[in-house]
């Protein structure tokens, strides 16, 4: 088939354009934040990603992505969203309580519920959604939330969205959390408990036995995001719930389709009548158009051939555990980390991209991690691990760390 010859994109208005008066203040806030180490750069990525990606024209070693299982760029994904494509279109068109809930978000759900071994399940636009949505669905006004310090922005920002009183509690701190809903509990309508289980910027696992108990004893509802254990823990690959045998003390369980299974959306998964009380309640699913069918279709796939595959998520956490024990062996602060998201804490947002940036010259993509992502002080660089990665070239990282910190 002969080459198609792209038309050329037509350009946008130039970037050097003054800012109108009235937004002149963002300029400002541009320049404290460039002052202060923190701004981001948006890096352009060429091409499918795999072991290695291409950003702004250099190929690394793709350490930056949370592809844990390699599904990302894998062919059977995209062969299972072409072929849906094809028979249905692409744009979902309407919300899924109106018409955009299409044959392949029913099988999606239906997958889901079988990984993890639970009547039901919702699936939402994106990860983001499913918590925010969720938390301001179970709670409100007159009710409390107690949520884990370092728990991801779409709960935080469930929490502010839910008008419910909110307490945090220090990074898994069960006594704390059990002092707190002790003193706190009894005067409110309903209690919430959020966690993530596996924590996106530190590699840590919520204590997830001890919550159940605390859960149960002030008759609490707990809610865990298992948006990065999803695919990489348990013995069917459902997470660490499943992982630690915690189903029967876990009211809510959500998590994406974005990270090890490599396509989009999120999801909720659970008793059949809390996913009919989302269906009614859940702004972020009912006001917002569903992800195309092909997308649904991607992550059935991605869940088939977790159940196919689940030699990947064993040496993906052998591999993790290995490198862990040579950078440790180093002298290196690891922050506590248990799985395939491995930090390494730098101190300052500028110590922490300058160790990014060295990376980078030896080979590696490692991405700097500032706040508001992590708390001021503690920045840092993650390494998100995947199965696409040898041993050698998690050695040669490790190396490269160790040199690029002396
Ligand atoms: C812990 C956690 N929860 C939820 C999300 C949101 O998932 P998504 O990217 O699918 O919106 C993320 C993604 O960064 C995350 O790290």
């Amino acid at each position: 088939m002969p080459c198609r010859i792209e038309p050329a994109t037509p350009a946008p208005p130039s970037a050097a354009t003054p800012l109108p008066a009235a937004l002149d203040w963002i300029a400002e806030a541009l320049d404290h934040l460039a002052a202060a180490g923190l701004e981001r750069p948006q890096r352009i990525r060429d091409g499918r990603q795999g072991a290695t990606v291409d950003l702004d024209g250099r190929r690394l070693v793709n350490v930056g992505s949370n592809d844990y299982l390699g599904y990302a760029g894998d062919v059977r994904l995209t062969k299972a969203a072409s072929k849906a494509a094809c028979a249905e279109g692409f744009g979902a068109g309407a919300s899924p309580l109106v018409s955009g809930h299409s044959r392949a978000h029913e099988r999606l759900e239906q997958a889901i519920a079988t990984l993890l071994d639970v009547p039901a399940s919702v699936t939402f636009p994106s990860g983001f959604a499913a918590n925010s949505a969720t938390i301001a669905a179970l709670v409100g006004p007159g009710d409390l939330i107690v949520s884990d310090e370092r728990n991801h922005a779409s709960i935080i920002d469930g929490c502010r969205l839910s008008r419910a009183n909110v307490h945090v509690y220090p990074h898994r701190g069960v006594a704390p959390l059990d002092a707190l809903l002790a003193a706190e509990g009894t005067q409110h309508r309903r209690r919430l408990i959020v966690t993530d289980t596996l924590f996106s910027m530190d590699g840590t696992i919520a204590p997830l036995a001890d919550l159940c108990a605390v859960a149960r004893r002030h008759d609490a509802m707990l809610m865990v995001d298992e948006a990065h254990a999803t695919g990489v823990f348990g013995p069917r690959g459902s997470g660490l719930v499943e992982e630690t045998g915690c189903a029967d003390g876990v009211h809510v369980r959500t998590g994406t389709l974005s990270k090890a299974l490599g396509a989009a959306g999120g999801f909720v998964a659970g008793h059949a009548d809390l996913i009919r009380w989302l269906r009614h309640s859940a702004r972020g699913w009912i006001f917002s158009t569903a992800h195309p069918p092909a997308v649904a279709a991607a992550a059935t796939r991605a869940i088939d051939l977790v159940a196919e595959e689940p030699h990947r998520r064993v040496e993906l956490l052998t591999r993790a555990a290995a490198f862990r024990d040579r950078l440790i062996a180093a002298g290196l602060d690891l922050g506590g980390s248990e799985a395939q998201i491995v930090p390494v804490v730098a101190g300052t947002a500028e110590s922490a991209v300058a160790l990014s940036s060295r990376l980078a010259e030896a080979g590696f993509f490692v991405p700097a991690i500032r706040p508001p992502s992590v708390p001021h002080g503690r920045s840092l660089v993650r390494a998100s691990l995947s199965w696409l990665h040898s041993h050698s070239d998690l050695d040669h990282l490790a190396d490269a760390i160790v040199a690029c910190l002396r």
